[in-house]
């Protein structure tokens, strides 16, 4: 080992004894709600596929008939040659499942976050370096937009209206461009941020309003269409309820031809292979009509919150499929979820970085793919814990 790598190995190390380290763990998923690793099988509760869409046959047929008809990649980046037709339907058919003019398709959630943001943080076309207001617990992917933007963002305390109007307060008087940038399910808490709220200091304080709907998209709102309808721009992904992969901006005319000259993100990387964009297809077909599983979906976290608390756990403020239990520290984290592994239950731990130190979790995600067997399974199990010998 050189060195630069035993710098990163001391990186590991320090992971390791902080109870942080993460390993990719080879699974297979023989259908939604269940994971097979080692030779055995598991309920999955951990995963983001909260409408059991990523096995659907329609998904999957719709993927084999788009790669045999358009190939198996886009060979291009969409300004250039990767732009297959069959782009312009689908945005057309997202622009109106969001109630906007306008919708791009991103390579993904991530990548939209850290390309979008820049493009719309820009200070030369801004004429100088925005304000941007966001939510403490925001995504990685829109810091890394913040900071590939260069700019400070004004960071508010989680979900407080208090605190983001006391920020625009103190700062109303600059004519600076103003942005408040949130999510509107908050991936690791599963709680829901007050967009009437925040849409309205929006307008009060001439903020330009953004919003991730990573988690609300296919599961919240009319028809599953997500929360953020006064959101100015909204950024989606397809990997979670859609069960597929890529992610979308839903906008108006103008700003989609402004993203389509600006934004690194799609000017410089391949487009979605055809065989994605006919999941997503499939997926934005049938999303709207899943009423039923997504009401099941939110009396299944319902009635797991209800159990939990009269047990005495914490579930912090969820309010969605998403349903923490809080635990503290990440070892203890770690053993509660290999503990609920030896009952067949794949629950992860999430530890710092991803969420603040002291507050490592077990995440559990709920999908309309779960049984009755599977969440009795789930419930019974937790009530066989001592909640202090488990944590
Ligand atoms: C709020 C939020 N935004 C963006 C992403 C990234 O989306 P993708 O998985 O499509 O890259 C995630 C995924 O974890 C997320 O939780």
């Amino acid at each position: 080992m050189n060195k630069i790598e035993s710098l990163y190995a001391d990186f590991i190390q320090e992971r390791e004894n902080n109870a942080l380290k993460r390993y990719l763990t080879d699974v297979t998923t023989p259908k939604a709600g269940r994971v097979i690793t080692g030779g055995r099988e598991y309920i999955n509760f951990s995963s983001n596929d909260y409408l059991g869409l990523s096995q659907h046959p329609t998904l999957i047929e719709r993927t084999q008939k788009w790669a045999a008809q358009y190939g198996a990649g886009s060979a291009a980046s969409r300004l250039v040659t990767g732009n297959v037709e069959i782009f312009t339907a689908l945005e057309n058919k997202i622009a109106a499942f969001k109630n906007k003019q306008a919708a791009l398709v991103m390579v993904s959630g991530f990548q939209a976050n850290a390309s979008i943001l820049p493009a719309l943080f820009d200070k030369n076309t801004l004429g100088e370096a925005p304000l941007v207001f966001s939510d403490k617990l925001n995504h990685a992917s829109m810091h890394l937009g913040c900071q590939a933007a260069s700019i400070t963002q004004m960071r508010y305390r989680h979900n407080d209206m208090a605190h983001l109007e006391e920020l625009l307060e103190k700062n109303k008087q600059s004519g600076t461009p103003k942005f408040i940038l949130t999510e509107s399910v908050f991936s690791m808490d599963g709680d829901i941020a007050p967009i009437d709220k925040i849409a309205a200091l929006a307008k009060k304080y001439d903020c330009f309003l953004i919003v991730d709907e990573a988690h609300a998209t296919g599961v919240l709102g009319i028809n599953g269409s997500g929360l953020a309808l006064k959101a100015d721009l909204v950024i989606g992904t397809f990997s979670k309820a859609f069960g597929a992969f890529g992610a979308y901006i839903a906008c108006s005319k103008m700003l989609k031809e402004y993203l389509v000259n600006k934004c690194s993100g799609l000017i410089y990387a391949t487009a979605l292979p055809p065989a994605v964009l006919g999941a997503i297809d499939a997926a934005i077909d049938m999303v709207p009509t899943m009423n039923t599983e997504r009401a099941r979906l939110q009396n299944i976290a319902q009635n797991f919150r209800n159990e939990m608390n009269d047990l005495g756990f914490d579930c912090g403020d969820s309010a969605t499929q998403i349903v923490p239990i809080m635990i503290g520290q990440s070892d203890d984290a770690l053993s509660f979820s290999e503990n609920l592994k030896s009952k067949n239950i794949w629950a992860a731990a999430i530890r710092p970085p991803t969420v603040p130190n002291n507050t490592a979790r077990i995440r559990f995600a709920f999908s309309a793919a779960h049984t009755e067997d599977d969440l009795d399974q789930l419930i019974t199990t937790l009530k066989s814990y001592n909640i202090k010998a488990a944590a």
